[in-house]
């Protein structure tokens, strides 16, 4: 092992096994209200029509795999989807068309398309509505850009520690921001109660006991990465037909990760790659979840209690349910990492010290390939995790440099010292 590698080899990592998980476990009927084949293909029937769809790259790092002891490492690079910066801009935006077209079919009694909605045929209904959520920055992005192209108005909730540059970046789509004094928890609580008193309606990627259909539209936008994942793997010679074996999915409230376990489970039942869901430990409510066998609160931080980390769109101290009732069997592994690891992966992903190709990370997006080096350079986790000279992992630059200053501050600076 390269001794460059000795940061993650002796950083603290926790790993538990989930004992709800079995490999012969079909994907249940039970699950298909928050995502089945059919709706992921609705999804994606509708989303590649659009005129901004196109692939996101899976990039391949043979340096870094040689360097595991691994067949293959690939990205799935999320940093450039419709010129959002983040995967998240296929599940927001969905969910905005999706409720807009819902709207109008049923005060007009037609049925229309997307085209009728950005042609502004509708305009006179959907201006005088309002789409509104809470984030860490990239789902307020998408469905601000959502409401933009759609033509309905935006009010978009962020917590106290939300930085500029993802306030601007929302702005930027013409959304009135409103940034609060709260945690992200918080955040999400107020909007809803907000939501309720100005008659707008929430598009929230989190869901609560009776509000489901609109969050699991948004992970039905994210199967599209999954979906555009797996044809890859399955008509590129090199990839020889082979799905992924393994892949770590990093989690905020989980809907990302659920999308694409869910897809995978639903799609490759037994063939399906083992999930490996990676949290920072101070904001892990999906780990807490793991270990107590039911949906939990995070810890937070061991000191203070209080659930805050740099990865900023990981930074959620409750798990939606509808991501959970997936991620409850169909993740193999859950794990925490620390946040001490964020710049070092960053800057390997920025500077390549094994001659792979360069990628755009931002913070939320180092995690799984911090949990994959962590795991891989230790024999017990290996062998846990069932890592050997034949796996194929799938990792996901989930988002691009989204804030500027924490880069300069973490890969820039710290580069030239
Ligand atoms: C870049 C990035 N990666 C991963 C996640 C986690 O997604 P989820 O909250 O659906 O678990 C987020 C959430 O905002 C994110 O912005």
């Amino acid at each position: 092992m390269d001794r460059y590698l000795s940061i993650w080899k002796r950083s603290q990592f926790n790993l538990l096994p989930n004992p709800d998980a079995s490999r012969s476990l079909t994907y249940g009927e039970n699950l298909n209200h928050i995502l089945s084949k059919e709706t992921c293909k609705e999804a994606l029937n509708e989303i590649t029509r659009w005129p901004e769809y196109k692939i996101s790259p899976l990039v391949s790092w043979p340096g870094l795999a040689r360097e595991l002891n691994l067949v293959d490492i690939s990205f799935k690079d999320e940093s450039k989807r419709f010129n959002l910066g983040s995967f998240k801009a296929l599940g927001g935006a969905y969910a905005v068309y999706r409720f807009l077209k819902s709207t109008i079919e049923q005060k007009l009694a037609i049925k229309i398309e997307s085209d009728d909605l950005r042609n502004a045929t509708y305009r006179d209904i959907t201006t005088e509505l309002t789409v509104t959520t809470a984030t860490d920055g990239n789902h307020g992005r998408s469905v601000a850009w959502g409401a933009q192209i759609f033509g309905c108005k935006a009010t978009i909730y962020v917590p106290a520690s939300c930085s500029v540059s993802r306030i601007t970046a929302i702005e930027e789509f013409g959304a009135t921001v409103i940034q609060t004094s709260l945690s992200y928890d918080e955040t999400v609580e107020l909007c809803a109660k907000e939501a309720e008193k100005q008659n707008a309606q929430i598009i929230s990627d989190t869901s609560w006991d009776d509000y489901q259909d609109i969050p699991a539209q948004i992970m039905q936008g994210y199967s599209i990465i999954a979906e555009e994942a797996l044809k890859e793997y399955f008509t590129r010679p090199f990839r020889q037909a082979i799905p992924p074996s393994h892949i770590f999915l990093q989690a905020g409230v989980g809907g990302m990760a659920a999308a694409m376990a869910g897809y995978f489970w639903a799609h490759l039942g037994e063939r399906r790659p083992k999930i490996i869901i990676v949290e920072p430990e101070t904001a892990a409510c999906l780990y807490a979840s793991a270990a107590e066998g039911t949906l939990t609160k995070a810890t937070g931080d061991k000191k203070t209690g209080k659930v805050h980390t740099l990865m900023a769109g990981l930074d959620c101290g409750e798990a939606s349910p509808i991501a959970w009732e997936i991620l409850s069997h169909g993740a193999d592994f859950f794990m925490t990492i620390p946040d001490t690891i964020t710049g070092p992966t960053m800057k390997l992903i920025a500077s390549s010290p094994f001659g792979d190709p360069v990628l755009e990370a931002g913070e939320s997006s180092i995690a799984g390939l911090a949990a994959l080096i962590m795991t891989a350079t230790h024999e017990d986790t290996r062998e846990v995790l069932g890592l050997s000279p034949d796996s194929r992992i799938l990792l996901m630059n989930s988002e691009g440099i989204m804030d500027q200053s924490l880069y300069q501050e973490l890969v820039v600076e710290d580069q030239s010292k």
